[in-house]
């Protein structure tokens, strides 16, 4: 019997899709070694970025739920999302899209809000939006969360003269117009905004462009788009729909034809991963779970080979790779989408995992990228936190990134393990001074691993860990039952300077070891 809707917000998961039972498994051995002295690079914190789109409830009823609401809130804002977001740590959030943004006019949303336009959310869903939510809102939400701010500017239905004004308003320290506006609104001092999209998969919602011409709009826009006052802005091109490196080739080729061109290339180059699901979130079986977890194999080759094609651009890697967008998008279930909003879907164990698989692949390639945005950050796809009403849930996706946050600016170190195709364990580790963290991802419904992790050069004094785990994959954090799956205390022990550890089938583990 599949799991309805109903049963898993109640909390229930159905019989016939729940794996076996923790106790049921054999643990098979996995041998790791860690090389604390073999760097790979700094993981900046922005590889745990977040994206926020005007689409379904994740701005207008999630994040934001205005000034005059019963629900809990700080200057509109929904006073639990400020804080489970300032706890797990937000490094940087893109707004407002997503395809919303090539079609967003940033004047709608700046002056009173009474007197903003009300206008047509064209691709999610064609509701009407009153604009209560704009740019200073936005840079609001970044203060109180701790997020750095990333405007993704509109290419496709907007002008460079529409784009550099949105950058005067917000940056200019002087007394332009628009900085005078910006003033008059509530914004005495810049907003200094450093991240800038020029545009958002121009390939299809953005434009429907070919490379060359996304080439030649990105070469006019970024002629204008030099900054204002003090802040260097760092501009984001469009990259690939998952590893299509004809578009990079063909847009860098375009990019560098001539002298002039080249002068203009961009600071960020984004490409968009997302795992596709095939079946609802909470109604995978066996097969659908494993054949969405095995995309992040696919998704860290993509990395590889993007960046190496991009190397043969730029050696020296001054333009730095993004993932803009990633995560797993699921079937939808209609009646959510009803009573959620667009791209609505339950987070699931299998849901941790993948956002522990994402992050793992990113601090492994941590050399090649400077920022990955999950999509998104509430109540759309691989949501941090879901809402309803007053109630607000911490996913295992939010308990996920809060197992690996430990991570952010310390320093990735080479790590070897089996060889066991894309479902096998997935390790990530880095180091700060005398201390590694070592996260590691079990993918599996069916296996136990007791995983022997020895330190190439050093020897382990202590170690300490921290799991996220449930048997089913099916299972999540509803709002009947908020904390069925958060992170708990869980043994590692220390025999003879190696570190072991026991992982369940179907769990995410950080590990904090000390070396002697
Ligand atoms: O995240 C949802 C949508 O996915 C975004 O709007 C778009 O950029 C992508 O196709």
């Amino acid at each position: 019997m599949p799991l309805t809707r109903r049963d898993w917000l109640a909390g229930a998961t159905a019989a016939v899709l729940t794996p076996r039972k923790s106790s049921a498994w054999q643990a098979t051995t996995r041998r790791v070694t860690v090389h604390p002295a073999i760097e790979v690079g700094v993981i900046q914190p922005a590889l745990h970025g977040h994206f926020a789109e005007h689409l379904g409830s994740c701005v207008y009823g999630g994040l934001w739920v205005g000034r005059d609401s019963a629900i809990p809130n700080i200057d509109g804002f929904r006073k639990q999302a400020v804080e489970d977001l300032r706890a797990v740590g937000i490094p940087v959030l893109r707004w407002p899209g997503g395809c919303f943004a090539d079609d967003y006019h940033w004047r709608d949303g700046i002056g009173p809000a009474a007197r903003r336009p009300k206008r047509v959310n064209l691709w999610w869903g064609k509701y009407v939006e009153d604009n209560s939510f704009g740019t200073h809102e936005f840079l609001a939400l970044c203060r109180l969360i701790g997020a750095e701010p990333y405007l993704a500017g509109n290419v496709g239905s907007g002008t460079p003269a529409e784009l550099r004004d949105w950058m005067e308003y917000c940056n200019h320290p002087g007394e332009s117009t628009l900085a005078e506006e910006r003033k008059a609104n509530g914004a005495p001092e810049p907003f200094n905004v450093r991240f800038w999209g020029v545009g958002n998969e121009n390939w299809g919602c953005g434009g429907s462009l070919t490379a060359e011409e996304y080439a030649a709009l990105y070469r006019r826009f970024a002629t204008y788009l030099g900054g204002f006052g003090s802040v260097k802005p760092y501009l984001i091109a469009c990259g690939p729909n998952s590893n299509d490196l004809d578009w990079t080739r063909r847009f860098f080729a375009s990019m560098t034809a001539t002298r002039l061109t080249s002068r203009m290339l961009p600071q960020g180059y984004a490409m968009h991963f997302y795992s596709a699901g095939k079946a609802p979130a909470a109604q995978h079986t066996v097969e659908t779970t494993q054949e969405q977890l095995s995309s992040f194999a696919r998704m860290e080759d993509a990395i590889r080979q993007q960046r190496a094609l991009l190397d043969t651009y730029d050696p020296e890697r001054k333009i730095g790779l993004l993932i803009d967008e990633w995560g797993v998008w699921d079937r939808m279930d209609p009646e959510d989408e009803k009573r959620y909003g667009r791209l609505w879907q339950p987070i699931t164990m299998r849901g941790a995992v993948a956002a522990a698989l994402g992050l793992n692949v990113f601090h492994r390639q941590a050399d090649k990228l400077v920022m990955c945005n999950l999509a998104q950050i509430v109540n759309v796809l691989h949501a941090l936190l879901l809402t309803d009403q007053a109630r607000c849930v911490r996913t295992t996706t939010y308990h996920a990134f809060d197992l690996l946050k430990v991570h952010r600016s310390r320093t990735a170190v080479r790590v070897e393990t089996p060889q066991d195709g894309p479902l096998g364990l997935s390790v990530s580790a880095s180091r700060q001074d005398n201390e590694l963290a070592v996260s590691c991802v079990n993918p599996r419904h069916d296996a136990g691993l007791r995983v022997e992790v020895t330190l190439a050069g050093a020897q382990a004094a202590s170690a300490t860990a921290r799991i996220l785990h449930d048997p089913d994959f099916n299972a999540g954090n509803t709002f009947a039952q908020p904390d069925r799956i958060v992170p708990r205390a869980h043994p590692a022990s220390v025999q003879a300077g190696r570190v072991e550890i026991e992982l369940p089938p179907l769990s995410v583990l950080t590990a904090m070891v000390r070396l002697s």
